[in-house]
């Protein structure tokens, strides 16, 4: 055993006792980061080379900072994005939804397909669309000033990246209720993932603490930006575009009636997230005539 895998062990049993829900992984990804080797390698760490500074971030993780907070960075499909106080870390759950916005834009026999993101934070479903589907041109909206730092922050880390995104993602700020009004009727699709947590709900510590409160609470039943994403879609889309928006795993059946046909929606249909819970909802606008 060398030391840092000695310490690595401790800090495990630190976190699993603070109610880190994956202390081990959690330990390993920090002491990665922090001595620069891929968490394959960390057994060939010198014990020379421990980095005491370990410690640090362990205390911090046990207070319940979220993981991302202290390497500064979260993965979204094929993306490395930055990431800190003011913004919402990017989740897993997000990158099915994205997925399928990917697919139904390539599938899509529009040359430069119009997307929009309704509610931007990292930058990460519009990021992901642009670097995905090198066609597509985002529209990406966002509101709250903090978070739009780190919006611009990743569009421009991922022009570094990817140079073919450069300029293919545009960041507007603004209530999504009221912007982009001049692409009004062409929209190829629309994808958000909104503030959906009721108001009064529990939250793990990493949420409530870190996640920014305009990015968690909608009303009292965890609606209410749900059903403004509903009516801005409306009036964004092109005849036969599509919607989708993410919801919380209990809420698929109120969204899917957010979505119904009798509001204008035809295909209205309710997708699960990697653990089989019912996670976003898509939908088509109706074709005229
Ligand atoms: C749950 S976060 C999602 C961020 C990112 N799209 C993702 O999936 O990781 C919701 C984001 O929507 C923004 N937001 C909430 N209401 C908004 C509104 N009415 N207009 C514009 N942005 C809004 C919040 O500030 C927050 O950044």
């Amino acid at each position: 055993m060398t030391l840092l895998l000695d310490e690595i062990a401790v800090a495990a049993s630190r976190l699993a006792q603070a109610g880190v829900e994956s202390p081990r992984t959690d330990a390993e990804l920090i002491a990665a980061h922090l001595h620069g080797v891929p968490r394959s390698q960390l057994h060939l760490v010198a014990d020379v080379d421990f980095d005491p500074r370990f410690w640090d971030d362990i205390a911090r993780r046990a207070a319940r900072e979220p993981l991302q907070h202290i390497t500064g960075l979260a993965y979204f499909r094929y993306l490395e994005l930055e990431v800190g106080p003011g913004v919402f870390v990017p989740r897993m759950e997000t990158e099915v939804m994205t997925g399928w916005a990917v697919e139904q834009l390539a599938a899509m026999d529009v040359a430069e397909p119009v997307v929009t993101d309704l509610g931007a934070g990292s930058g990460a479903i519009a990021l992901a669309i642009a670097q995905e589907v090198p066609r597509a041109q985002v529209h990406a909206v966002e509101a709250d000033p903090l978070a739009r730092q780190w919006t611009e922050r990743n569009i421009a880390r991922v022009a570094k990246a990817a140079p073919h995104t450069a300029g293919r993602v545009t960041l507007h700020a603004g209530d999504f209720a009221a912007m982009l009004t001049e692409l009004d009727g062409t929209v190829d699709l629309v994808v958000s993932n909104p503030p959906y947590i009721p108001v009064g709900s529990w939250v793990p510590p990493e949420v409530g603490e870190y996640d920014p409160a305009t990015a968690l609470w909608s009303g009292a039943d965890g609606l209410g930006a749900i059903r403004v994403v509903e009516r801005t879609a409306e009036r964004l889309l092109r005849p036969g575009g599509l919607v989708a928006v993410e919801h919380a795993a209990q809420q698929g059946p109120a969204v899917y009636w957010i979505f119904a046909e009798e509001n204008g929606w035809q295909q209205p249909r309710n997708h699960t997230d990697l653990a089989g819970r019912d996670r976003f909802v898509t939908a088509a606008w109706h074709v005229a005539g």
